[in-house]
């Protein structure tokens, strides 16, 4: 076949064949069912926010101005436009829901226990990562719904004792909410946020393969 001459073309170059497989034909241990899907779901859904996204950001525009306009234009004239957009924004609560369950699965076979305490803090930072992904991603068609629920937020933060201020200011970029903390908030959605995520999954699933599944209950 075409796709296995490439892939015996490359390999002669590369040697990669034994790390690919040594990956890929992992053995999964008989107690595996499907609880233990939960985090791959997670990952899947994931991928799917990273590719509506970043269809998204063709048309998106993050001023005040045109962010709700280019909202509107996508749902309404983009090809596929309200198809990605409802995915992403559907997709936001399918994450949310399915790393909460996939965390409540962990917990509940006490696989957060040695030696796989490190990982649990890395998941806790996971799911902050998730759920500041939704709070950024509120923000950003603009609308009153947005605005108002930002300024709510925003105003929870600062009421934080000693470094509520400094956060609150940090997080508008200023006293009050405006053009700053749209594109702050873009920015964070797009570039901050999906850096340290990817960080994250990257020690994850390193922990996960070096350590192995956790055992039967
Ligand atoms: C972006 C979110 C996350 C993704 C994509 C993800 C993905 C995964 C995957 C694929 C596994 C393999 C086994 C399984 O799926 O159950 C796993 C295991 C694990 N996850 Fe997550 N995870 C995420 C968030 C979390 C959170 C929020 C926690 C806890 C606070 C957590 C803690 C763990 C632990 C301790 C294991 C090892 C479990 C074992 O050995 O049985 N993860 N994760």
């Amino acid at each position: 076949m075409m796709t296995e001459r490439i892939y015996n073309w490359i390999d002669e170059r590369l040697q990669i064949k034994d790390q690919i497989k040594e990956i890929l034909d992992h053995p999964v241990p008989p107690h595996v069912n499907f609880l233990y899907c939960f985090g791959g779901i997670t990952f899947v859904l994931i991928m799917l926010q990273v590719i509506t996204g970043i269809f998204l950001t063709m048309y998106y525009v993050p001023s005040p101005d045109h962010a709700y306009a280019s909202v509107e234009y996508i749902s309404k004239e983009v090809a596929f436009g309200r198809l990605i957009r409802g995915m992403h924004r559907i997709g936001s609560s399918g994450v949310v829901i399915m790393v909460v369950v996939h965390l409540l699965r962990v917990y509940f076979h006490g696989a957060y226990k040695k030696p796989r305490e490190l990982n649990w803090m890395v998941g806790v930072g996971l799911l902050l990562i998730v759920l500041t992904f939704g709070f950024t991603g509120y923000l950003l068609p603009w609308d009153q719904k947005a605005y108002w629920a930002t300024v709510v937020g925003t105003k929870m933060a600062g009421s934080v004792p000693v470094i509520g201020e400094f956060v609150l200011k940090a997080l508008r970029g200023g006293n009050d909410l405006g053009a700053v903390t749209l594109t702050r908030f873009y920015s964070l959605h797009i570039w901050f946020l999906p850096g340290v995520l990817f960080a994250l999954l990257g020690a994850h699933f390193f922990m996960i393969r070096k350590q192995g599944i956790s055992g039967p209950l």
